[in-house]
């Protein structure tokens, strides 16, 4: 059974003049009485197969005149090479077999009217509407989606392959949490046997934990936030890519972060060229973001760009969404942004030596109005200092109880960040939306399918 000649190797020239068996789905079928064109998908690629009354007999021919949308099928028959046709090839059948029927009476609801339906926004944005996002899982099967996925699924591997390059060991942490890494206010609560537990929202306080046994360490896992904003970039669940490393200063971090996007940039040209140019994606661009440094600019001039734009934002604000929109607009590649204020952001960031209203922090921010994919810095790493932010912040010892103790006992400088996968995926890819680019988006308006 097992699968051996792929739509793709055929469109590829590997088989002209050979007779092969294909084995997929109907995407697109038309013809007459006497020749049916039936367009074969499978997870390399579409080719358009020739079907004739005369070759088949007249019994099978008429199975296949009344075959529907997404049945399986395995076609066999001859590669003709031709110009004309869609990707150059064409299969001019000799058999014709049915594996999965389709219902006639519940035909495959995904055709060209329900993907030009409006969003409940009133926009059209690709598999936006919620009738495509109630029918997710059969949504899966377009050709934009299988695009999103592979390009994802590079992004997956560029990553893992860059760490281990680098010599980070991967290392997990428990999603069952007690404590908010990032504030308070999108902690998902769960009934953990007659206590509350938290779904974690990152990795990195557990990390930090064995840093010292370690030093360089990441992993890729889901993260949760209970946003309830509704922007093109957030996600309740998403993937994370985390690292931490012992030893480092927020400069030295910063080359990671800009070394991993680079090479997931990297990675996706030359894994999936062919996807990037069916989502119209402007190759140049994503060989600049590969090939050119970020620059590194601090928060106060952010500010000070914004001002001159006339947006309303003023120091000591983390900057939103409609913010880095504006700002990253102008970017033609991506910008660091460091040196926040230290009341935008979480008692872990360390106060900066320098000058004390400063954390020692960064953000990077993608360009085309995507804006931020990575967020990370230097830790607070003395068990003083670690207390004194705590006490400052008014957020109780307890919960942090084994952090403060990691400080306690041989505490280094050392700093990490955590990148936003599904971001990444999507600014690379050029989506409409942040859902374009994970399977089954978890949003605070749906959790199913
Ligand atoms: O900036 P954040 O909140 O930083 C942290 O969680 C740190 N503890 C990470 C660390 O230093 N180890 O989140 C990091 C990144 C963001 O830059 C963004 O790319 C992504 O995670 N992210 C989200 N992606 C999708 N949906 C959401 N709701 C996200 N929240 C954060
Ligand atoms: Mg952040």
């Amino acid at each position: 059974m097992v699968k051996t000649i792929w739509i793709g190797d055929v469109q590829a020239g590997k088989y002209d003049d050979q007779e092969v068996e294909l084995k997929g789905w109907i995407k697109r079928e038309r013809g007459s009485n006497k020749m049916r064109f039936i367009v074969l998908r499978d997870s390399t690629g579409n080719i358009q197969c020739v079907v004739k009354k005369d070759a088949l007999g007249e019994e099978l021919f008429q199975e296949v005149k009344n075959v529907l949308i997404e049945t399986s099928v395995i076609i066999t028959g001859v590669v003709n090479a031709d110009e004309r046709a869609d990707g150059g090839h064409e299969l001019i059948a000799t058999a014709f077999e049915i594996i999965g029927p389709v219902n006639p009476e519940r035909p495959f609801p995904i055709n060209k009217e329900s993907l030009e339906a409006e969003d409940e926004d009133g926009e059209i944005m690709p598999g936006g509407s919620e009738f495509l996002l109630d029918n997710r899982h059969l949504y899966l099967r377009t050709s934009r989606m299988t695009s999103m996925l592979k390009l994802r699924s590079s992004a997956f591997g560029a990553i893992h392959n860059y760490f281990r390059n680098e010599d980070f060991i991967e290392y997990q942490a428990p999603n069952f949490v007690t404590g908010a890494v990032e504030g308070g206010s999108t902690l998902f609560e769960v009934p953990y046997f007659g206590r509350t537990a938290y779904l974690t929202q990152s990795w990195q306080l557990y990390a930090e934990a064995a840093m010292p046994a370690l030093e360089r360490l990441y992993t890729i896992a889901p993260s949760f936030r209970a946003e309830k904003s509704r922007t093109r970039r957030h996600l309740t669940e998403f993937w994370h890519a985390e690292m931490e490393m012992a030893w480092a200063t927020n400069d030295e971090i910063m080359i990671h972060g800009e070394g991993v996007v680079r090479h997931v940039a990297r990675t996706m040209l030359e894994e999936q060229e062919q996807e990037l140019v069916s989502l119209d994606r402007d190759l140049d661009l994503i060989a600049r973001y590969a090939d050119s440094p970020y620059p590194r600019m601090r928060y106060d001039e952010a500010v000070e760009i914004l001002q001159g734009k006339g947006v309303d934002v003023e120091w000591g604000q983390d900057l939103d969404y409609s913010k880095e929109k504006i700002l990253t607009q102008d970017f033609d590649v991506p910008h660091f942004l460091t040196h926040y204020p230290k009341i935008a952001k979480p008692f872990y960031h360390r106060v900066d030596p320098d000058e004390d209203k400063y954390v020692l922090c960064h953000d990077l921010l993608a360009p085309e109005g995507y804006g931020e994919i990575i967020g990370g810095g230097e830790r607070t790493w003395s068990e003083e200092e670690i207390l004194a932010r705590i006490d400052e912040e008014g957020t109780p010892r307890e919960p942090y109880q084994f952090y403060i103790d990691t400080r306690s006992y041989g505490g280094v400088p050392h700093g990490g960040f955590g990148l936003g996968v599904d971001r990444v995926v999507s600014w690379l890819a050029g989506a409409t939306h942040i859902r374009e680019v994970i399977p089954f988006p978890r949003t605070s308006r749906r959790v199913t399918p």
